[in-house]
């Protein structure tokens, strides 16, 4: 099978790794992919948010399966171009896409489906949650318990235009449940917990994510189908009926609350860094499952996970706020050797060195049978690699 892979970050990273190990696999291409998956496969200079160029390389090079990493080019539609190219895609339509594109169509869906979720709010009084509407990169949502909060929340929400939600704050511990999805089935993969917020203990503003470790306890497979039940298959039945059916991975971000589970949000696409910490897990052919979801054949079809990771993010300075480009990375090979994954997110090549090339730079994975050997191998892998200005979180996984 040939596979054309969309994207440039550790998630695609992630997903690049796993697929090379499988049989199935004939030829790796991604668009524009990374120095990490150039490793893998043959990377092309398309964009991720160009569906012509995009149909065009896919047709060029006879692809089998596309898979479309980001939600970016999900939401513009990226998914249905190839699809209308007669390209087998997984990645859900831009009309399903909207499930993470517009947290007021989110919203609609969740109230259609009777999925938990927080309430929405007609008037913005601390403590609440302001949240941009469409996307913005993990970025748009600010926590408010004090009103000096909130008049900062707005206008830094309101700097990402279009319209906001306002929602009831509520408390607990959050899970991210991913599942492959062909439309009406769902396979779920390992739960996982993100550690959203940039600093140790929770501190400072929202991230894309600064590390995640995978599977959270108390899941085991029957935990698993009761929160899939809850949150993912209302929401693929809701989509299916209004005719834009969710093909790809649907990500369910829930709070345990002490009413149950509640959904803050929902993404289109692979989680990451989630998908750094549940991909390595997965004990089987990742490529087949996906191909089948993308088939509308996952009937039957189910993924087993292994072991526990953690993944920890090494991030520029002034990651979220900025990110740090052509600063020298040191160290991938020997936190390699080490035993640790390096997945590679914001970098580049120059001159045959990889330099820091974006906020989040590198995810480092490590693998254990428990979660405490799978974090002291993220930590070892982490002490290995140094550039200019990295920082990164020293408490993922407790
Ligand atoms: P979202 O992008 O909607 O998942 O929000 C990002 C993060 O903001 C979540 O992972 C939570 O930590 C926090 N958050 C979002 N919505 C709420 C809410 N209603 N109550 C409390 N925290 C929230
Ligand atoms: N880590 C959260 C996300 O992928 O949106």
């Amino acid at each position: 099978m040939k596979v054309l892979l969309v994207g440039s970050g550790g998630r695609e990273h992630a997903l690049a790794w796993k697929l090379a190990q499988s049989p199935l696999l004939t030829a790796l291409h991604a668009a524009p992919g990374n120095p990490g998956i150039a490793a893998l496969g043959v990377c092309h200079p398309v964009r991720a948010d160009d569906p012509e160029a995009l149909l065009d390389l896919a047709s060029t090079l006879g692809i089998d399966l596309a898979i479309i990493g980001p939600e970016v080019p999900l939401v513009a539609g990226v998914a249905d171009e190839l699809r209308r190219g007669g390209i087998l895609a997984f990645g859900p339509s831009a009309g399903a896409a909207a499930i993470e594109g517009s947290k007021a169509f989110a919203k609609d869906v969740m109230e259609a489906a009777g999925v938990p979720t927080a309430a929405t709010l007609a008037i913005a009084r601390p403590p609440c949650v302001v949240k941009a509407d469409g996307l913005a990169a993990g970025k748009g949502v600010v926590v408010c318990t004090t009103q000096a909060e909130l008049d900062a929340g707005l206008i830094a929400v309101s700097a990402f235009g279009g319209s906001l939600v306002i929602e009831e704050l509520l408390d607990g511990p959050e899970v991210s449940l991913l599942a492959l999805c062909d439309g009406r089935d769902a396979v779920p993969l390992a739960v996982a917990r993100d550690y959203k917020r940039a600093y140790d203990g929770d501190a400072g503003p929202n991230t894309g994510g600064m590390g995640t470790f995978a599977p959270v306890g108390g899941y085991d497979d029957a935990a698993v189908e009761e929160l899939l039940a809850v949150v993912c298959r209302p929401v693929l039945a809701e989509l299916a009926q209004r005719g834009t059916p969710f093909i790809g991975c649907l990500f369910a971000g829930v709070m345990l609350t002490a009413d149950g589970p509640k959904v803050l949000e929902y993404n289109c696409r692979f989680g990451d860094p989630e998908t750094q910490s549940i991909v390595p897990l997965v004990d089987g052919d990742l490529l087949e499952a996906l191909a089948a979801a993308a088939g509308g054949e996952l009937a039957g079809v189910s993924i087993r996970s292994e072991g526990a990771a953690v993944t920890v993010v090494l991030a520029a300075g002034n990651y979220p706020e900025a990110g740090d480009t052509g600063s020298p990375i040191h160290g991938i090979a020997a936190a390699e050797a080490a035993g640790a994954l390096v997945f590679h997110a914001g970098t580049a090549l120059r001159g045959g060195q990889v330099v820091t090339n974006g906020g989040r730079v590198l995810g480092v994975v490590g693998r254990g049978a428990t979660l405490a050997d799978a974090k002291a191998a993220a930590y070892a892998g982490v002490g290995e690699i140094s550039f200019a200005g990295m920082r990164y979180r020293t408490d993922i996984a407790g």
